[in-house]
């Protein structure tokens, strides 16, 4: 009976099937084996609602019990044990999160706007009734930012938090930079793209940034902030000029959320402000986050990923599921493996010779004509396509270094060669190969 109950397998309700909703389900179908192989058991999707949600595709092998356009019925259903909100905004999804912890599920939710509010609230609301609230995806879509300042770096006491918190934003102010436009032409493009929404002011106003901020200043510092009272400027007054001037300061520009302590309490913003472009953030391009800590003690540490987006935030929902499905199974067997899989599977790599890669060979040579042929002979015999000769100008004959690249080849042919080319008379030393991961 014990055992039982240990393996049972926990039924979700998914309210919300948008882009989030979406990619959640799509998750939760096509990931299922490795998912049941952390967790020791299965997610089931019991119950699935939307407007429209009896003319929804669903992915294969999701086969609700319950498809409903009436989010009560999933709430309420007797097998739901864990709902996930993915509707947004603060009018239904309120009714939606507070309706499953009146009835005693524990909610997942990806709605920074509800929780920027009101998260505290919920939150005492959850408590009381002994569930659980988890909201990863509320901000950084695709960055485990709440699990690291609510566990990795709880240790610590934090100091400085700076954030690029909004990809749309993120996106216009590097294609102002790299081309040169002015705002409205990239603000045009950004919404043709479908990378801006219809009305972007949540975007480039910074009010979306500002809601995430205030979530993490209270993940940070345990602070309670109402959003409203956060200083925030949008970008819409940023022009190329402002990017050529940073340029001569060697800096760029970005929307910086920031939150420091400060004596007597702490400085929290979201405004474009000038970064030197030799930090790690300023690298931040396009429509990516990332959030920079800096601890007392553990100094500083750095988070990157997709800010947004139907599969990274689809992440954020399933791994929230997987940690809320653990506790409604409070026994030992069910908290986090140290190893993250129940149990590891006995592997060896495979051989590294097998690998393809482009690779850079540096060779070290007395100079004399016919040498680029004698390599690529080899090369050749080992069914190897050069890339590319690369040689500076003006070096020493007797010890001249230049490089040859090769397009993507297998280490072991690869290797062979090169042992093959060291015993070459020329040769100054031995060839130094390299792998270049150009898809990093
Ligand atoms: N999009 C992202 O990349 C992203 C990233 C991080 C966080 N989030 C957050 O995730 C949440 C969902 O965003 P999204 O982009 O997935 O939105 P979305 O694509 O607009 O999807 C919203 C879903 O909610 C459903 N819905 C709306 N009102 C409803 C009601 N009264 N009853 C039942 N279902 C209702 C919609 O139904 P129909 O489909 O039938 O209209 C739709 O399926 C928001 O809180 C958002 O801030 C989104």
């Amino acid at each position: 009976m014990l055992d039982w109950f240990l393996m049972k397998d926990v039924n979700l309700g998914i309210v919300g099937l948008g882009n989030v909703g979406g990619g959640t389900l799509t998750i939760l179908a096509e990931n299922a084996e490795e998912i049941s192989r952390k967790l020791g058991f299965r997610l089931n999707v019991t119950a699935v609602c939307s407007r429209s949600a009896k003319s929804k595709t669903l992915p294969a092998g999701c086969t609700p019990a319950l498809i409903t356009t009436d989010w009560r019925e999933v709430v309420a259903h007797p097998d739901v044990e864990i709902v996930a909100e993915l509707v947004g905004g603060t009018g239904v999804a309120r009714e939606i999160v507070e309706g499953a912890i009146a009835a005693g599920k524990s909610v997942v939710t990806a709605n920074k706007e509800l929780i920027a509010l009101d998260g505290a609230a919920i939150w005492k609301k959850a408590a009381a009734k002994g569930v659980t609230l988890a909201m990863e995806a509320s901000v950084c879509g695709g960055i485990p930012i709440h699990a690291v300042l609510r566990e990795g770096i709880a240790g610590d006491r934090i100091e400085t938090l700076f954030g690029i918190l909004n990809g749309t934003s993120n996106y216009i102010l590097t294609e102002i930079e790299q081309h040169g436009s002015d705002f409205a032409a990239v603000l045009a493009e950004a919404q043709r793209l479908g990378y801006a929404e219809a009305d972007p002011s949540a975007d480039i106003d910074g009010f979306d940034a500002r809601s995430k901020l205030a979530l993490l200043t209270s993940l940070a510092f345990g602070a309670r902030l109402t959003p409203a009272d956060i200083h925030t400027e949008g970008i819409r007054r940023i022009a190329p000029t402002d990017f050529e001037y940073a340029r001569q300061l060697g800096c760029t520009i970005k929307l910086l959320c920031s939150a420091r302590r400060a004596q007597g309490g702490l400085f929290v913003s979201v405004r474009p402000a000038l970064l030197p472009r030799k930090t790690i953030m300023a690298s931040v391009q396009g429509a990516y986050n990332a959030v920079w800590s800096r601890g007392t003690f553990g100094a500083d540490t750095f988070y990157y990923g997709r800010g947004a987006g139907p599969n990274p935030t689809g992440v954020a929902v399933v791994s929230d599921l997987m940690r809320l499905a653990r506790e409604v199974r409070p026994t030992a067997a069910h908290r986090v493996p140290p190893f993250a899989f129940t149990e590891l599977t006995e592997t060896r790599p495979l051989p590294i010779g097998e690998q393809k890669r482009p690779w850079y060979l540096r060779f070290r040579i007395t100079d004399r004509p016919g040498i680029i042929r004698d390599l690529s002979s080899i090369l050749a015999a080992h069914s190897i396509s050069i890339d590319a000769v690369l040689q500076l100008p003006d070096l020493d004959k007797h010890n001249l270094p230049f490089v040859i690249t090769l397009e993507t080849s297998p280490e072991a042919a690869v290797r062979q060669a090169v042992e093959k080319m060291n015993s070459l008379e020329f040769m100054v030393e031995p060839p130094l190969a390299m792998p270049i991961e150009r898809g990093i």
